[in-house]
């Protein structure tokens, strides 16, 4: 029994595998199109058989039959309501294959969960049914499929049985998918007529469609060449970690991407350009000649070179691209909008940036394939974008190859993934802007003016206070011959930020335009005071992170919604609560309260001079005033 159970595991390991994706919505019968592949190629456990049967009598819709949806519908949710919500992952065998099927919901919806199906196949099949054609929903399957590097389409038209097995309303909708996919480059695309529920041309030949001669869905996914070839390509090895057991041995621990490895051959290390030849492939069964695609290995160069994990290494004679500045294409996965300014962490490989958007250029609406110029990108929404990076990374166009030309931002706060995108081409601009070296910088500016710059960002709800904290803080510093600037919102909205508005999109520009405004003061010398509503964290911390440790003194003015709304100094509360004004602060637009401000203005109890005093004292505390 062992013995037979063994031969079968390794008949098994002998054969190659294909990844599949299926596109419809229940409706063009994607569940009983799985049901059936899972249940004609009898790889079905007994037991799951059983249960199935009774099932179906329970809720099945089709009657006493068994209902092959069930099979493949199977969280209870989603039974109950009979949509499919998540990618499910389901396995099968033939004689020629092994096959892993991505059943992925077809909804606009769940564009994010195709994607995530999509994004490792290596076919996809896309369902029409033959009584409606191609669909919007179509058009939209067809479109995340081929962004995300399916080139192998099956077109499968279903539900031939309800047309009387017409060739030529076969004929129609073929046509008419040839047409429209013209636009996605060139997909092989093969179609086939069949019916699930009866099971033609699944697994089975049709016996009442003898005019199609071509192979059954189960055939074609059996012989379908898909290009596995990553072996020929050039060598990559992202670095999952270094491996130091002791001094006398340093390797470099990942799993080959693409191309081949032998001792001797030279390789670059990137981001840094270090060379080197390889000495050992080390794996745990000893070490190798040569390694392929997909085996993990230790690598030993024959020189010291600095690596650490995140870095790439490869063929010193076909190195990607390396840069800072990228155009990409980005598929947005969070109820939280993504806004052009505001920062993430981008994941390729190995390797974590930071990473911001530096403009979006337009959204892609996924069922016609129209562009849009766009200030922010929504759930299931999909972009073009550019996107500056906080370190130089190694990468290659989606196009080359998937491992090196996918990435995915993460939120910095919650540490969720975001965005799915794919690395469309580097931005050239990133290489012909260099640093200029200044012989005279911050510290001799600041120097000069006996002070040490910093910036105070004050920031709290409209008709907090901070204007006039601001205010009287600046005479303050003025009067002992600082020297100052105070950026105030309402007055920079007048000038450099005049066309912006108070959306999301807007507010998070604004923020970023200061940001960087304040940071050239402090770089030249100057006691910058900041008084912005500035309402969320994540644009806070950016500009934190634009100085240097010390620099940047966060001040809350907290006065509570109530309080400012009674005072309401320039009417704008009135207005707003009488719908006059959109997107107002506290009313109708969010304010996110610092979570440890260097200083905490509660202004009900005390005046605007005794919060600006506090100030004065905290900048004496940290040096920036001495002697006062
Ligand atoms: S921020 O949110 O983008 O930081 P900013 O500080 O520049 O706002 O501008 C806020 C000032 O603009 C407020 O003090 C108020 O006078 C005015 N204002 C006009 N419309 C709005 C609005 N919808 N929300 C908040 N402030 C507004």
């Amino acid at each position: 029994m062992a013995a037979t159970i063994e031969a079968y595991l390794r008949e098994q390991a002998a054969k190659t595998t294909l990844r599949f994706l299926t596109c419809g919505s229940v409706d063009d019968g994607k569940s009983t199109l799985i049901g059936r592949l899972l249940y004609d190629s009898k790889l079905i456990f007994e037991d799951q058989l059983a249960a199935l049967e009774a099932d179906s009598k329970r809720l099945g819709t089709q009657g006493e039959a068994i209902d092959l949806a069930l099979l493949v519908d199977g969280l209870a949710a989603e039974r109950e309501q009979g949509i499919t919500i998540d990618v499910a992952y389901r396995f099968f065998a033939t004689d020629r294959r092994k096959f892993v099927v991505a059943d992925t919901p077809g909804h606009e919806q769940y564009t994010r969960n195709m994607a995530t199906g999509a994004s490792n196949a290596d076919v996809a099949v896309i369902l029409v049914d033959a009584r409606k054609g191609v669909l919007t929903q179509t058009r939209r399957h067809s479109y995340i499929v081929s962004l995300f590097g399916i080139r192998n389409v099956v077109l499968a038209v279903n539900k031939m049985d309800l047309v009387d097995y017409g060739e030529t309303v076969f004929r129609e909708i073929v046509d008419d998918y040839a047409n429209f996919a013209r636009a996605l480059g060139d997909l092989d695309i093969h179609a086939i007529p069949m019916s699930a529920l009866k099971g033609d041309n699944v697994t089975h030949r049709s016996t009442a469609m003898d005019w199609y001669r071509g192979p059954t869905l189960l055939e074609h996914l059996e012989t379908v060449q898909v290009d596995h070839d990553l072996a020929a390509r050039p060598f990559r090895l992202p670095v999952q970690w270094v491996n130091r057991p002791n001094l006398d041995f340093r390797g470099f621990a990942g799993t080959v991407t693409s191309g081949q490895v032998r001792p001797g051959d030279a390789v670059r290390v990137l981001p840094s350009g270090r060379e080197s030849t390889v000495t050992r492939i080390v794996t745990l069964d000893g070490d190798l000649a040569e390694a392929q695609p997909g085996q993990a290995i230790t690598l030993v160069l024959a020189d010291e070179i600095d690596i650490s994990r995140g870095d790439v290494i490869v063929a010193a004679a076909a190195p990607p691209q390396v840069s800072d500045q990228l155009a990409v294409h980005l598929l947005w996965m969070s109820d939280q909008a993504m806004y052009p300014g505001r920062q993430y962490y981008l994941k390729t490989g190995t390797r974590t940036v930071p990473c911001v958007v530096t403009e979006l250029k337009h959204t892609v609406n996924v069922n016609t394939m129209e562009t849009q110029p766009a200030k922010s990108l929504g759930l299931n929404e999909v972009g073009v974008a550019n996107v500056s990076l906080g370190q130089r990374l190694a990468f290659e166009p989606f196009r080359e190859n998937r491992e090196l030309g996918s990435f995915i931002l993460i939120d910095r706060q919650t540490n969720a993934t975001v965005g799915a995108g794919l690395f469309d081409f580097a931005l050239r601009r990133a290489d012909n802007i260099v640093w200029q070296a200044l012989a005279v910088d911050k510290a001799h500016r600041a120097a000069l003016k006996h002070q040490q710059p910093c910036v105070i960002w004050l920031t709290g709800l409209s008709g907090s206070g901070k204007s006039t904290i601001a205010n009287l803080l600046e005479s303050r510093l003025h009067d002992l011959g600082r020297h100052t600037y105070l950026l105030d919102g309402d007055n920079v909205r007048h000038g450099l930020n005049r066309d912006l508005g108070f959306t999301e999109a807007d507010r998070v520009e604004n923020i970023r335009r200061v940001g960087e405004t304040a940071k050239l003061m402090v770089d030249a010398g100057l006691i910058t005071i900041v008084s912005f509503i500035s309402p969320f964290r994540s644009e806070r911390r950016m500009v934190r992170g634009l100085l240097e440790a010390g620099e940047f003194i966060e001040v809350f003015v907290d006065t509570p919604l109530e309080v400012c709304e009674a005072r309401d100094p320039k009417g704008l509360y009135r207005r707003a609560r009488a719908g006059e004004i959109a997107n107002f602060t506290g009313i109708s637009s969010d304010y996110e309260p610092p979570e440890q401000p260097e200083l905490h203005i509660q202004t009900v109890a005390c005046t605007p001079e005794q919060g600006a005093e506090r100030i004065m004292q905290a900048l004496a505390e940290r040096g920036i005033i001495p002697g006062f």
